[in-house]
C-alpha cells in the first residue's frame, strides 16, 4: 500500500471508536473477498514501454454526467459522520477541490442537497452522483431519485450487488446495528410511508430485477451507472438495457465472500462491454500502480472507498485531500514510467502476473 495512505490508515484507526473502525474496515464472512481485492493487485506487475516520447501524461477522463481531472473517483460509503463531525460535507469539499467525481451514498449521514451544496461551494461545476439501492416500493425509489435530481446530481449509481445485507462478522460480534444518537441516514427522511421528520430503513430485496431497473427510466432522465457487476453476461445485459457506465465491484468484500477480486473480474467485463460504455472498478485500490493496472485492463477510472474514510477520520477534509492528491501524484508518475500519454494509454499486454514469464 502507498505509504501516505497507510499512515492515514494508522491515524484513523487510533482515532476511531473500535466498533466504528470495524464497521469501516470489515468484510463479509471470512473476509476473503476483502483481502483478495488488494492481494490480486499485488500479484500483478506492469511492463513499462520505453522511449514513447509522450511527455507528461494528461490524467483527465470523461464520464457520464461529467468529467474528472483524474481517473480516481470517490466510491459511495455510508455514515461519514462516524469518521468526522463534518462527515460527507468534508468529503464533498475535498472531492470538488480535487476536481473529481463524488458518489454520495444513499446511506449518507448528510442529506444529498447538503452534500452537493458543500461540493459546489468549492467548485460550481463539481460532479456529484447519487448512489441508490432500488427500493421495493417504487414510490420510495422515485422520491429518492427526485431528491437527487433536485440536489443537482448528474448520474444515479444503482448498487445491484445487495439483494440482502452482507453478513459482516465484526459488526455482528460488536453488536453494531444502530447509529449513535444524533446521526441518521438523512436521505431516508420524509419519504413516502414514514412519519413526518422520521427516517425509513434502507430496504434490500432479492425480488428486484432488470424490470425494476428499466422502470427507473420512467422516473428519470439521468444517466444510470450500474455498480456491483462481476459477470460478463450481466455487463452485456446492462449495456443492452441502456446503462451508461458499469462499476466492477464486490462492495469492498462486504457482500459475497466468495466473489473474485475485482481486478480479476475486470478483463472479462471490459471485453463483454467492448468499449460501448465506460467501465469503472473499485475494491483494493491503494496506490498509483493499482490505478494504472486497472486502466490497462480496461477500466476508464477507479473508485476508492476505505482510503477516503481513513483520510476523513485522520484529518477531516484535509485528510481526504491528502488521499486524493497522493493518488493523483502517484498515478501520473506511474503513467509516465509506463510510457503512457493519458489514461487510455496503458495496454493490457503491459500487465503480467508476477512470477510468470513476460509476453
Ligand atoms: C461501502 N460500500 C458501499 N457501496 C454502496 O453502493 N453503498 C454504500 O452505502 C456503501 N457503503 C459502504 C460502507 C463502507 C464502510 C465501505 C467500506 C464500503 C462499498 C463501496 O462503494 C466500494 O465498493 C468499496 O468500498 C470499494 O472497496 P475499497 O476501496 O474500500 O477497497
Amino acid at each position: 500500500m502507498n505509504g501516505v495512505l497507510s499512515a492515514l490508515r494508522d491515524r484513523a484507526r487510533a482515532r476511531l471508536d473500535p466498533v466504528h473502525w470495524d464497521f469501516y474496515e470489515g468484510g463479509a464472512g471470512t473476509e476473503t473477498a476483502l483481502a483478495e481485492n488488494e492481494r490480486a493487485f499485488a500479484r500483478l506487475a506492469l511492463l513499462p514501454r520505453v522511449l514513447t516520447g509522450t511527455g507528461h501524461p494528461d490524467t483527465n477522463v470523461s464520464l457520464p454526467g461529467g468529467r474528472a481531472s483524474m481517473p480516481v473517483v470517490v466510491s459511495p460509503t455510508a455514515f461519514h459522520r462516524l469518521a468526522h463531525p463534518d462527515g460527507e460535507r468534508a468529503t464533498a469539499r475535498a472531492a470538488a477541490a480535487a476536481d473529481t467525481v463524488l458518489i454520495t451514498s444513499q446511506a449518507a449521514t448528510t442529506a444529498v442537497d447538503e452534500v452537493t451544496a458543500a461540493a459546489r461551494s468549492v467548485r460550481s461545476d463539481a460532479v456529484v452522483w447519487f448512489q441508490l439501492y432500488l427500493q421495493p416500493e417504487a414510490e420510495v425509489t422515485a422520491a429518492l431519485v427526485r431528491r437527487a435530481e433536485k440536489a443537482g446530481c448528474t448520474a444515479l449509481v444503482v448498487t445491484a450487488d445487495s439483494p440482502v445485507f452482507g453478513r459482516r462478522g465484526r459488526d455482528e460480534r460488536n453488536g453494531f446495528h444502530d447509529l449513535p444518537p444524533g446521526l441518521a441516514a438523512e436521505n431516508m427522511r420524509d419519504l413516502p410511508g414514514a412519519p413526518p421528520g422520521r427516517t425509513r430503513d434502507i430496504a434490500m430485496s432479492p425480488a428486484l430485477s432488470w424490470d425494476d431497473l428499466r422502470r427507473l427510466r420512467d422516473v428519470t432522465g439521468l444517466p444510470v451507472v450500474l455498480k456491483g457487476v462481476l459477470h460478463p453476461a450481466d455487463a452485456r445485459r446492462a449495456v443492452d438495457e441502456g446503462v451508461q457506465a458499469l462499476i466492477v465491484s464486490n462492495h469492498g468484500g462486504r457482500q459475497l465472500d466468495a466473489a473474485p477480486a475485482t481486478v480479476e473480474a475486470l478483463p472479462a467485463v471490459a471485453d463483454a462491454v467492448g468499449g460501448r460504455v465506460p467501465v469503472l472498478l473499485d475494491g483494493g485500490v491503494r496506490g498509483g500502480c493499482d490505478v494504472v493496472v486497472a486502466l490497462a485492463l480496461g477500466a476508464a477510472a477507479v473508485g476508492i472507498g476505505r482510503p477516503v474514510l481513513w483520510g476523513l477520520a485522520a484529518d477531516g477534509e484535509a485528510g481526504v485531500t491528502a488521499v486524493l492528491e497522493e493518488l493523483r501524484a502517484e498515478l501520473a508518475h506511474v503513467l509516465t514510467l509506463c510510457g503512457s500519454a493519458n489514461c487510455r494509454g496503458p495496454a493490457r499486454d503491459q500487465v503480467v502476473a508476477r512470477g510468470a514469464r513476460a509476453c
